[in-house]
């Protein structure tokens, strides 16, 4: 496989000092607004980083669901590999590419379980299929086949018919990054592309620029 011959050049926008927000939530939802207004699928899909207890990192794919009072929502499973991580190790990294408009963000953080009421607020929302898809599957656990996994998720169906509530799973719900920096990416033409971080200094936000 040959990838040398793969190359592109960056010039949708800049992001200069001078039309920075001074919060990065508000650049971080600027951003954000201007991408999902592309329709582009999954556009809340995020990277996210974690380390288990050996130091090994593993990412994976989550959707980013509420960005609200400074912190970024996701839901997942407690007991799967990454809810085992970030109990464990309550810091994650996490990364959004936004290609059409050749930027990236990253962000690191600490991370807190959300409430299990909010959590259950949450699930209530989640379409059927989703609801009994999340009860019958311990998220990251090998099962022998794909049959009994089908099994599994016809059992739930039987116990809660389509109409009825069905319980949100005991290991699963949400998770809050609270971040302490980011960094948003802007590519630019011969690779002087812009980075500029904030970084949570003694609860103010500071700003550098990186060199590409
Ligand atoms: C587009 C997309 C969205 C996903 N959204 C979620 C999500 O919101 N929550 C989740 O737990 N897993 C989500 N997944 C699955 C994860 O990437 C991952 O396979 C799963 O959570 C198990 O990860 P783990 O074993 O590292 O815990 C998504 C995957 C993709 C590709």
């Amino acid at each position: 496989m040959d990838l040398h011959n793969i190359r592109e050049s960056y010039k949708f926008d800049s992001l200069l000092e001078s039309n920075l927000e001074s919060n990065p939530f508000d650049q971080f939802q600027h951003w954000y607004q201007s991408y999902a207004e592309l329709r582009i699928k999954d556009s809340n899909a995020m990277a996210i980083a974690t380390v288990d207890s050996q130091g090994f990192p593993s990412n994976r794919i989550v959707l980013l669901k509420a960005v609200e009072n400074n912190e970024l929502i996701f839901f997942t499973n407690y007991g799967s590999a990454k809810g085992q991580d970030l109990l464990n190790n309550p810091v994650v990294s996490a990364l959004f590419f936004w290609r059409e408009q050749e930027r990236q963000v990253r962000i690191q953080g600490k991370v807190v379980k959300i409430s299990k009421e909010k959590s259950e607020a949450y699930f209530a929302t989640r379409p059927y299929s989703s609801q009994i898809g999340a009860a019958a599957s311990e998220q990251s656990q090998p099962i022998e086949s794909r049959a009994a996994l089908e099994s599994k998720f016809s059992e739930f169906q039987m116990e809660y018919p389509e109409g009825s509530t069905v319980p949100m799973p005991e290991n699963w719900g949400g998770f809050a990054i609270q971040p302490l920096s980011f960094e948003f990416w802007q590519g630019r033409e011969g690779r002087l592309h812009d980075r500029i971080v904030y970084t949570l200094e003694r609860s103010e936000w500071t700003i550098r620029r990186l060199q590409p």
